[in-house]
């Protein structure tokens, strides 16, 4: 029988070319390291960076919002002779490679390739395996990782960060991580940094004090308790559970497994008697990442407030923080993180307010808002995104959202769902060519992509857009 153990790397179908990547890396005489600004491109940007470490390969490291050619001519013009690229640079392969007599590529990505061939390129789609579900970017790091082990580490401590990457980047959207993803959380569990438990699925398990762990509970609408504090407290209080310990709230982990159980029949209990549907009710319910050697109680335990913690780093020109962080610097980092936290949360429930209060503008096959300069371009997509799980928002519909980028550039975000991704729904096409017949350039996965395009072409993208969707839709 194989084991996992017997296989260098943890996704047999990409072992040759993350191989090949390893070994050019290895003949570097020094490696520039370059990463995508979201909680996912951090943590590819950790774990490779702690492997090229491990493996004695000098390098620095940069971050890019977005890797275009300017940003290319950039990274050329430093004068490094070999350039890993993680959780981006498929897209842009074409661009890259007009580069290809000053520096050497070595891709660690799953985003769409762009039609432009390069050797040294490790991407989940290459090889048949959705990268928008199965594999992230810091999980193409992370097998890119496990190629470069060496005679005192395999690396497979970092599996806890490909997870929380993939986490960050919603491919745990159907209540656990599913194809290649899965070998990544087996080693981590073999290696003793990961946990993985079905357990409830609402936002703050770690830190959230219990009432707000349900009044917050965006993930599955409860009338009465989702943004309803007296509703969430007064639910709690009916159980025979010790709420608070020493005069502090109780967090969910707080809780013994017999307590746990307790909320969460009464919770189901509640939602169905407030006419909440059996597949909503489901989704309470849902596989859970613990990063057993983080300590209880903080963010950096539970994957998913981890990947949260990043983003808020990361899309606030602060990935310095964000990398810290995952590389183990728990003070300094880390307080500056929270702090970059508690904004984010108030941008994103701003941001979602602002939603409800103007509400969107709905085609015949798309939805859309333009959020102007009121919410930053670098978080539009989180609110698109959370805004489609929203009460009034129409899950039928994909949605595309607008945010001033500069002076003269808009932000485009659009968000899906599996159910129209099954429809024929792909979004990286559709702001890729929508995107393309304004002048901008757009990219991305089927379920979520995004777009940059000239300032005052929101409309005629639009139209673009709506009929993109309507031809995928039919077909
Ligand atoms: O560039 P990158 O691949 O990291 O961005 C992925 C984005 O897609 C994330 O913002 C993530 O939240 C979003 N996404 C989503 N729903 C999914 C999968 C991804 O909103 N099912
Ligand atoms: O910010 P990010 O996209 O990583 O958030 C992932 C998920 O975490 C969101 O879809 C949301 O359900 C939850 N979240 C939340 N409250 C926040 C931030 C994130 O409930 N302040
Ligand atoms: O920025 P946002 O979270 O909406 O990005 C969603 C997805 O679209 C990400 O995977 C991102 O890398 C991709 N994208 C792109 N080209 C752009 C903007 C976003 O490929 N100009
Ligand atoms: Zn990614």
């Amino acid at each position: 029988m194989t084991t996992t153990a017997d296989l260098p790397v943890p996704v047999p179908e990409l072992e040759d070319r993350a191989l090949a990547c390893a070994t050019r890396l290895r003949d570097a005489s020094e490696v520039l390291l370059v990463s995508h600004i979201d909680a996912d491109g951090l943590t590819s940007a950790a774990i490779a960076a702690r492997a090229l470490e491990r493996a004695g390969i000098p390098f620095e490291t940069a971050f890019e919002n977005q890797l275009d050619a300017d940003a290319i001519t950039a990274i050329a013009a430093t004068g490094h002779d070999t350039v890993l690229f993680t959780d981006f640079g498929s897209g842009q392969l074409d661009l890259i490679t007009e580069h290809k007599n000053t520096f050497t590529p070595v891709i660690a990505d799953h985003h769409q390739p762009a039609d432009a061939e390069t050797e040294y390129h490790l991407n989940p789609l290459l090889v048949g395996i959705d990268g928008a579900s199965e594999l992230s970017g810091a999980g193409a790091s992370y097998t890119l990782a496990r190629a470069l082990e060496t005679n005192d580490t395999d690396n497979r401590d970092l599996a806890a960060l490909a997870v929380v990457g993939a986490v960050g980047d919603m491919q745990d959207t159907d209540g656990e991580l599913t194809g290649a993803n899965r070998a990544i959380v087996a080693e981590g569990i073999e290696a003793g940094v990961l946990e993985e438990q079905s357990d409830l699925a609402l936002y703050g398990r770690q830190t959230r004090p219990l009432p707000k762990l349900l009044e917050y509970s965006n993930a599955v609408y409860i009338p009465g308790i989702t943004n309803d504090q007296r509703g969430s407290v007064e639910l709690l209080s009916g159980l025979a559970i010790d709420l608070k310990q020493d005069g502090e709230w109780r967090t969910w982990v707080d809780l013994s497994g017999e307590e746990r159980q307790t909320v969460v029949s009464a919770l189901v209990e509640c939602a169905l008697k407030r006419g909440v549907g059996p597949d909503s009710i489901e989704d309470l319910v849902a596989t859970t990442y613990t990063l057993v050697a983080e300590p209880a109680g903080t963010e950096l335990r539970d994957a998913s407030e981890f990947s949260t913690l990043l983003n808020a780093t990361a899309r606030y020109d602060r990935a310095d923080v964000g990398l810290a962080v995952c590389l183990g610097n728990r003070d300094a980092a880390l307080d500056r993180a929270r702090t970059l936290l508690e904004t984010h949360r108030r941008n994103i429930s701003e941001g979602l307010q602002l939603v409800k209060t103007e509400g969107v503008t709905t085609e015949t096959h798309i939805q859309w808002f333009d959020a102007g300069t009121r919410i930053r371009e670098t978080i539009v997509g989180i609110v698109a995104g959370m805004a489609l799980g929203a009460e009034n928002v129409d899950r039928g519909r994909p949605i595309v959202a607008f945010a001033e980028k500069s002076e003269t550039e808009t932000k485009v975000s659009a968000r899906g769902s599996h159910a129209l991704v099954d429809r024929g729904l792909d979004l990286s096409v559709v702001m890729q060519r929508a995107s393309s017949a304004v002048g901008g350039d757009g990219g991305g996965h089927d379920v979520a992509a995004g777009a940059t395009i000239p300032i005052g072409q929101q409309a005629a993208f639009i139209k673009h857009a709506d009929r993109i969707v309507s031809d995928q839709l039919d077909s």
